[in-house]
């Protein structure tokens, strides 16, 4: 039996942490489809058009170690704005959703466009400036040389062109629970999560 968790959200507002947990204590597998996008977008900064590289994607490409930087980044979330792009990414993300067992998926659009029925639908947000900090301790942590601006600039044209665009915008669905995490910690916001999910079990 299928049973899908939906889990959207602006950049850094701790989907991949609150997925991969999540994931983790039901035994449900887990998709971070801004895998898909960024494995895209590093192929078209290598010089590929946008709609063959999303086409010919290979499980090798998201298997790669740069793909969390901030250029892959903004470069998936370009071509995100692509219809084309999006729809040759979509078959495998719905099978992946409906795979027996459960899955967890995090995204932009899981629970609007992917998977409108997922069984439980989360929206993780947190403030622009946690949500910065949050990045730059991460990328500071693998010394990549950024700025707190910088990072809060990106993260906020990251989320203005995920937001603002035509196919399938970045917006909680209207059945979606919001969770914001600016004032939680990694154990209460998962906490969160998990009561989630135990709600919407059959
Ligand atoms: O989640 P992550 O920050 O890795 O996503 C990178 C980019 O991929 C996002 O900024 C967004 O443009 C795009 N994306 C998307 N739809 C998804 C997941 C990611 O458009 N379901």
């Amino acid at each position: 039996m299928s049973f899908t968790v939906a889990i959207d959200g602006p950049a850094a507002a701790g989907k991949g942490t609150i997925s991969k947990a999540v994931a983790a204590h039901f035994g449900f597998a887990h998709l971070d489809t801004g895998l898909l996008y960024r494995a895209t977008g590093r192929r078209v900064l290598a010089g590929e058009d946008p709609v063959a590289a999303a086409r010919d994607l290979q499980p090798d490409d998201l298997q790669r170690d740069d793909l969390r930087t901030a250029d892959v980044a903004q470069a998936a979330s370009r071509v995100a704005a692509i219809v084309e792009v999006r729809s040759a990414l979509v078959d495998f993300q719905i099978s992946f959703a409906r795979r027996a067992g459960g899955a967890v998926l995090d995204g932009r659009d899981i629970g609007t466009v992917i998977c409108p029925d997922a069984e439980v639908k989360l929206f993780v947000t947190a403030s622009d400036e946690v949500r910065a900090e949050r990045r730059y301790l991460e990328l500071s942590a693998k010394n990549a040389d950024v700025t707190r601006a910088q990072v809060l600039a990106d993260v906020r044209e990251r989320d203005a062109r995920d937001a603002a665009r035509d196919a399938a915008p970045m917006v909680a669905a209207q059945d979606a629970l919001v969770l914001d995490t600016s004032d939680l910690s990694i154990d209460a916001a998962v906490a969160r999560a998990i009561a989630a999910v135990e709600a919407g079990s059959p």
